[in-house]
């Protein structure tokens, strides 16, 4: 084989490679979630794995984010982790976060008579 060829071949090579490569890139950032899938909450009470996709997803039970995340209710945007302002401890004016997420969840699966109400069906392990 001539060197043009051989030098030829390995430029095609190497363009084929850059352009997989940002192929590549860009569906790997589009399949990066914006959202949790799941959750695990460790506690002394035990852990609670919560399957947030699972609860949110149309293909799931489709719970509107603002049902959970409800300072969505006055603001649109992305929501905060429950504990910036429910703390370990009831000092602040919002109620402690094991309390809050017991109402919430506990809360949710009891009126619609679906999801776990036991201790021990939530805190598995
Ligand atoms: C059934 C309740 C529920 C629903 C519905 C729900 N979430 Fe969540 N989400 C949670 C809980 C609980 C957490 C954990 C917060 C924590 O760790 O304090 C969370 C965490 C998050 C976080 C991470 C926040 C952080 O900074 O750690 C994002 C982002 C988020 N949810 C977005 C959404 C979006 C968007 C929707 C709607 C498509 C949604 N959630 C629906 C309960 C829910
Ligand atoms: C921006 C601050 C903020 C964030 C973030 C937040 N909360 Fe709250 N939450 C409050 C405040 C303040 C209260 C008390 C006043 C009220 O009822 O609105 C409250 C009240 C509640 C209540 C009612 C408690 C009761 O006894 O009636 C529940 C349940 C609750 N929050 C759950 C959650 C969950 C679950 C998350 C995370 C998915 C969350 N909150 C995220 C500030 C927040
Ligand atoms: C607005 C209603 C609602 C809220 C809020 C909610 N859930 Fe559920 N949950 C459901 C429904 C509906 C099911 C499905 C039950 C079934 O199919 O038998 C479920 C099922 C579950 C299950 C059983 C396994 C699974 O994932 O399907 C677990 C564990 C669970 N939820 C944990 C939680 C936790 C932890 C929270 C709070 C962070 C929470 N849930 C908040 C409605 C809710
Ligand atoms: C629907 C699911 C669910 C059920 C049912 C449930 N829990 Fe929890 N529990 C949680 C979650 C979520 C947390 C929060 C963990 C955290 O603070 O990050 C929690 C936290 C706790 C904590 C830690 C409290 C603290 O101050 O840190 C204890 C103890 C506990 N639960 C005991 C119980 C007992 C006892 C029952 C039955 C009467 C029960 N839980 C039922 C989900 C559940």
């Amino acid at each position: 084989m001539e060197v043009r060829t051989e030098r030829m071949i390995a430029y095609c090579i190497t363009g084929i490679l850059f352009v997989l490569g940002v192929i590549c890139y860009t569906a790997l950032a589009k399949m990066a979630p914006e959202e949790p899938i799941r959750i695990f909450f460790t506690s002394i009470g035990g852990s609670v794995l919560f399957d947030h996709k699972g609860h949110a997803s149309d293909s799931g039970y489709a719970i509107a984010c603002a049902e959970c995340h409800h300072e969505l209710e006055e603001e649109k945007g992305k929501p905060s982790a429950c504990g910036e302002c429910h703390q370990k401890d009831d000092a602040q004016d919002a109620p402690k976060k094991a309390d809050a997420l017991h109402k919430l969840c506990k809360g949710c699966h009891e009126e619609g008579g679906q999801g776990p109400v036991n201790c021990k069906s939530c805190h598995m392990l």
